[in-house]
């Protein structure tokens, strides 16, 4: 493929080789290789125009053990504050040669708006409430190594699913790969709707998260919702939040997971955040893997028989 821009058109065999091709990197990171020559020359921009931590800086170390050309775009010190557009934009780093061009937007398709006029491959990292792809394949990741599988477990997520781009990536690649996924949440967060894509839903958190193998938590997004929206953020920690009384009904080998930003204290209790079975930090070096990946394959690689 070209381009990634989200999970919904992967196949499952397309979702599993870049899950692979990470692996192979992760080994190559292992024996202390920090750089591999596969993107030597090509240019690589990292466009964010939203805020970011994890997603910008694994892209941009993902990008340099590839031996590629790395530019982070500054939204606040760009043009775009004299009123330039986003497509003018994009087309002007094109003009510099970018060769692969990594969005973050508040707007819904962003990434598929580039790749309709760009010759540069775009790779999506998180478009408004719409898709996160690279997280959904660090989330997979990191559930297949932890759980040797995928096929057969039980995920809840658990929170503000309506406004996740995190959330719908994750269901698209667990539903794809044969994991049985459960949402969870208020029901202003968690509408009935989802069942359609083939999900369980319900609002009783205590349900949704005895059974699970996996419970991965999402953030509280008051930044894409109505002010008015129920639940605030007291009410959302009584009712929903992971804390030591729910946790003790949870099977004991469950993993505890969390895409980040955490907001400790809210959506997970600080102590569950950081203790043996959340794999929260995991998660985040496993991003570095996928993204070499993703990377990797965008520029043509094969699969993991071409890593070195
Ligand atoms: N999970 C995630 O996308 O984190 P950042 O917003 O910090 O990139």
């Amino acid at each position: 493929r070209k381009h990634l821009l989200d999970i919904e058109s992967l196949s499952p065999e397309e979702i599993n080789t870049v899950l692979d091709t990470a692996r192979a990197f992760k080994a190559v990171g292992e024996r202390a290789i920090k750089k591999v020559p596969a993107l030597r020359g090509k240019t690589v921009i990292n466009l964010f125009i939203e805020p970011s931590t994890r997603t910008r800086i694994s892209f941009e170390l993902a990008a340099q053990r590839l031996t590629a050309d790395i530019i982070n775009f500054t939204a606040e010190a760009s043009s775009l504050k004299k009123g330039e557009t986003l497509k003018d934009t994009a087309r002007n780093l094109e003009a510099l040669n970018a060769d692969i061009i990594i969005i973050r937007h508040s707007a819904t398709g962003a990434a598929h708006f580039l790749s309709r006029f760009l010759n540069a491959s775009v790779i999506n990292a998180g478009d408004g409430a719409h898709e996160h792809p690279t997280q959904a394949l660090l989330d997979t990741y990191t559930i297949r190594e932890r759980k040797g599988k995928i096929a057969g477990l039980k995920v809840t997520i658990l929170g503000d699913i309506l406004y996740s781009r995190v959330a719908r990536s994750n269901i698209w690649a667990l539903l794809k790969l044969g994991a049985h996924v459960t949402l969870c949440g208020p029901s202003t967060l968690v509408p009935k709707v989802f069942e359609k894509m083939g999900c369980r839903v319900t609002h009783n958190v205590e349900e949704a998260i005895a059974d699970a193998d996996i419970i991965n938590l999402l953030r509280i997004q008051h930044e894409r919702q109505r002010k008015s929206m129920f639940p605030s953020l007291g009410e959302y920690t009584s009712l929903f939040g992971l804390n030591k009384k729910r946790l003790a009904i949870t099977k004991p080998d469950a993993l505890i997971m969390h895409p980040g930003p955490i907001n400790r204290g809210v959506e997970i209790d600080s102590e569950i955040a950081d203790c043996g079975r959340s794999v929260i930090l995991e998660q985040v070096t496993n991003g570095l893997a996928v993204r070499m990946a993703v990377l990797f394959l965008i520029n043509g690689g094969k699969g993991p028989q071409e890593v070195g």
